[in-house]
């Protein structure tokens, strides 16, 4: 399997209207593919300006926020660019689209990376935010995992969050759980 970065994607429509979500990049050579299943609005973003900025940050929030219906994050503009960036970026890649391989359900967007710059320091890793960062994962399939998966998926990934959080991961846990516990009730019912 090829190395994936999981970032933050920016990307604007042909108004400038901005759409913010998590998407793993796949490492090939010196490009980045971003492979969007459809449907989504990254991919018809893609399509309509050929562009997105891949913001690397590891801010909790943001992942857990994407997930769960809170995407009001505040953005600053990238010089040349019509895409904005996160402010929370720590550091950013401008992606622009070389070749799509087209896909009934998962097209792949060869990107290289066309500016890149960086904004503020990494303060190391962090158990609870690895932790975060599985758990969105694990909202953006529930639909696909029977309930027992998941409650064993966050059992587990809860002892990261007991032994390493701090206030805003336990923020993100909760937005998370929030909508893990509304979805297995609907599984009950
Ligand atoms: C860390 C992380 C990585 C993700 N990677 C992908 C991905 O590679 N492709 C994809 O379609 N969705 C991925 N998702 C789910 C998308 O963020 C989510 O489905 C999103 O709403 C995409 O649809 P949109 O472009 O319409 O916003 C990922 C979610 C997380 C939390």
């Amino acid at each position: 399997m090829p190395y994936i970065r999981e970032t933050i994607l920016t990307t604007v429509d042909a108004a400038g209207a901005v759409h913010i979500a998590p998407l793993g990049i796949i490492a090939e050579g010196e490009f980045w593919i971003i492979a969007p299943f459809r449907p989504s609005k990254t991919l018809d973003n893609l399509v309509a300006t050929g562009m997105a900025i891949a913001n690397l940050t590891d801010d909790p929030l943001i992942f857990a926020g994407c997930l769960t219906g809170r995407k009001d994050w505040p953005l600053l503009p990238v010089e040349g660019c019509p895409v904005p960036r996160l402010e929370a970026a720590l550091a950013h890649d401008v992606l622009t689209v070389e070749d799509v391989a087209e896909d009934a359900t998962r097209p792949r967007f060869r990107c290289r990376v066309s500016a890149s710059a960086t904004h503020a320091p990494f303060t190391g890793l962090n158990r609870a935010r690895a932790a975060i960062l599985e758990a969105a994962i694990l909202v953006s399939r529930l639909h696909m995992l029977p309930a027992e998966k998941i409650e064993a998926e966050i059992a587990y990934l809860n002892i990261a969050i007991e032994k390493t959080a701090g206030d805003r991961e336990r923020q993100a846990w909760y937005w998370l759980m929030e909508r893990i516990i509304a979805h297995l009730a609907t599984l009950e019912a």
